[in-house]
């Protein structure tokens, strides 16, 4: 198999393109898609300050190297859920990177802020832990990037995330997610980051070979917590079709995104926003859902935390 674009022997196919390539030609089409997303779709300048939310895992690492290679101004954000082992690696994974490269990162401890960890808080909150958590994650991190004065936050979400997020959205018909899928997400307030996910162009296999390929060191396991997850069905589901009609994936999601922007042109979203009763920061309602959240586990569930501890 040779690449395409200089016949050097190639070490990765890439059928949905219908097209092989070398190391370093692979290296750059990686690169050449997170650029295309971050011009094509207006998603920051050089001047601006990106603050990249960072798990661990490959997507949101392989998204900071490209970042700072490309000459952006990052900053990385890691949420340590206080999950036992898996947590502790995934922050030293973050850690060696970022010391290995110079680039500055800061650490939000779900054990320090709330004393408990994510799979007690949900628990205590009595919801499933990916939705609890996706509360937090969320207010947290728009709050922090904005602190350190990081318009705009990246997140790792690559094309197999957005199309299978996509298929579970359609599958129960939610239009409300439907109408925020999107890669580029507008701050409609002050308070608000812009949210980016500049790997939406590159499939979970590409940004795994490149991050081989560049010996990014990162944790493999999934979050303990997404055992079972409807999203693993939808991902298999996906590649599925993706082998059977290599490219599949990409018009689903792709096709979505024009006639979504088809749509804006004649009605754009505008979300109703106010400011929570209790915090302050942007909400559709009186109180905010981490408000709500947070208000919960401090009537229900702290007094049984505390004899937990
Ligand atoms: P996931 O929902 O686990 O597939 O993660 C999607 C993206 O969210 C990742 O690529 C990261 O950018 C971000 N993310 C997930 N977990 C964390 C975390 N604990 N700390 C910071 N960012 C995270
Ligand atoms: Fe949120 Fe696992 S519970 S990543
Ligand atoms: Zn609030």
């Amino acid at each position: 198999m040779r690449c395409r674009k200089c016949s050097a022997k190639a070490i990765i196919r890439l059928p949905r393109h219908n097209t092989a390539f070398c190391p370093p030609c692979f290296s750059e089409y990686v690169t050449d898609q997170v650029q295309r997303a971050i011009k094509g779709d207006r998603m920051f300048g050089h001047a601006e300050g990106v603050a990249v939310a960072v798990s661990g895992g490959k997507d949101s690492l392989v998204l900071w190297e490209i970042l700072s290679r490309l000459g952006y101004r990052t900053l990385g954000l890691h949420i340590d859920l206080g999950i036992g082992e898996y947590s502790r690696i995934s922050q030293r994974k973050v850690e060696v990177f970022a010391s290995a490269r110079n680039l500055p990162f800061v650490v939000h401890s779900l054990r320090e802020n709330h004393g408990a960890g994510i799979t007690e808080i949900a628990e205590g909150v009595h919801r499933p832990p990916c939705s609890a958590c996706g509360v937090i994650k969320r207010y947290n991190m728009n709050v922090i990037a904005l602190q350190h004065g990081m318009p705009v936050l990246a997140t790792g979400h690559n094309l197999d995330d957005e199309a299978s997020r996509l298929l579970g959205n359609v599958l129960h018909w939610q239009d409300d997610y439907l109408d925020k899928q999107s890669p580029v997400l507008p701050n409609s307030h002050p308070k608000l980051v812009r949210k980016v996910k500049p790997l939406y162009r590159l499939a979970e296999r590409e940004i795994a070979a490149w991050a081989v390929l560049q010996k990014i060191d990162y944790i493999v396991d999934e979050c303990p917590n997404s055992v079972g997850s409807k999203m693993f069905v939808y991902k298999d589901a996906l590649n599925r079709l993706e082998d059977a009609a290599p490219g599949t994936k990409h018009q689903f999601y792709f096709q979505f995104l024009d006639r979504q922007k088809a749509r804006a042109q004649v009605s754009p979203i505008e979300p109703d926003l106010r400011e929570c009763v209790s915090c302050g920061q942007p909400s559709t309602a009186e109180i905010c859902s981490y408000c709500k959240l947070v208000g919960t586990l401090q009537r229900e569930a702290e007094p049984a935390l505390k004899v937990l501890k």
